[in-house]
């Protein structure tokens, strides 16, 4: 079979008229003839950069923070299914590069593959793309609401799935807490983007609930808590509950 290759001697390269803003007439021509944009933008220009690439219509792969995914320019694109992490996403944005041999070894971060390929993770960093790829249809395996609380995480355990107070849903603090069998809505940490399978589950919502503030929930002690940020979501099939 063909296989497509692209060599290096092949690549054509110009030094640019302009300043090579990604806002110039300029860059703008040449994202238009574009079929791909793999960049790494500045991190302060990440919501702008975004709705331009769009403008443009083309594929992209690019890195930013992953607490972009928080901005308001940026979750209802995922929610719309427009825009996903890339395929060495794991949510917490801990994103592996290639690194050679002779790197300095340092004390964290990094890790070997048996055949001797050293890899680096660049803090909370993640690729966001609307390329396709099969990472993100592989399913989550989880267990039941009933096996959570005997067997599941001691987060989960220590305060069993309360109602919020301000959204008809259950909190689920880890990912791997949230219940196969629970047909409503639950709100996950937004480490689920790193495992989120659009055939999976449906995203509700982001972040508020019906009143427009954070979600919270009510503490055993009558006070509330109100986690970090939350992506409300909903099984498309939830398995049947346990007789
Ligand atoms: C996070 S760095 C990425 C550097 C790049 N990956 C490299 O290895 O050289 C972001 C880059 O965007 C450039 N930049 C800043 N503002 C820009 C703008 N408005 N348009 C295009 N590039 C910009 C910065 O100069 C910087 O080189």
């Amino acid at each position: 079979m063909h296989q497509p290759q692209l060599n290096k001697e092949d690549m054509r390269w110009d030094y640019l008229e302009g300043d090579g803003d990604f806002r110039s007439e300029e860059v703008t021509k040449l994202r238009d003839e574009a079929d791909i944009v793999v960049t790494n933008p500045p991190f302060s220009l990440f919501r702008e950069f975004l709705p331009w690439l769009f403008e443009g219509g083309v594929e992209f792969a690019i890195i930013g923070n992953m607490n972009a995914v928080t901005y308001k320019e940026v979750y209802p694109l995922i929610k719309e299914n427009r825009l996903w992490l890339g395929a060495t996403r794991n949510g917490g944005g801990a994103m592996w590069f290639r690194i050679p041999d002779n790197a300095p070894v340092k004390k964290s971060g990094q890790r070997i593959d048996p055949d001797g390929t050293r890899w680096q993770t660049i803090g909370s960093s993640a690729w966001f793309t609307n390329i396709e790829h099969g990472r993100r249809h592989e399913p989550l395996v989880l267990m039941t609401m009933e096996d959570n609380l005997v067997y599941g995480l001691k987060a989960v355990k220590d305060i069993g799935y309360p109602k919020y107070d301000n959204y008809d849903a259950i909190e689920v603090p880890k990912v791997l807490g949230i219940p196969s069998d629970y047909d409503g809505v639950m709100g996950v940490p937004i480490t689920f983007l790193g495992k989120y399978n659009p055939e999976q589950f449906e995203i509700v919502k982001f972040r508020h609930g019906d009143d427009g503030k954070d979600l919270s929930y009510p503490l055993a002690d009558g006070g509330t808590k109100t986690p970090y940020f939350r992506v409300l979501i909903r099984h498309r099939r939830p398995d049947a509950k346990e007789a």
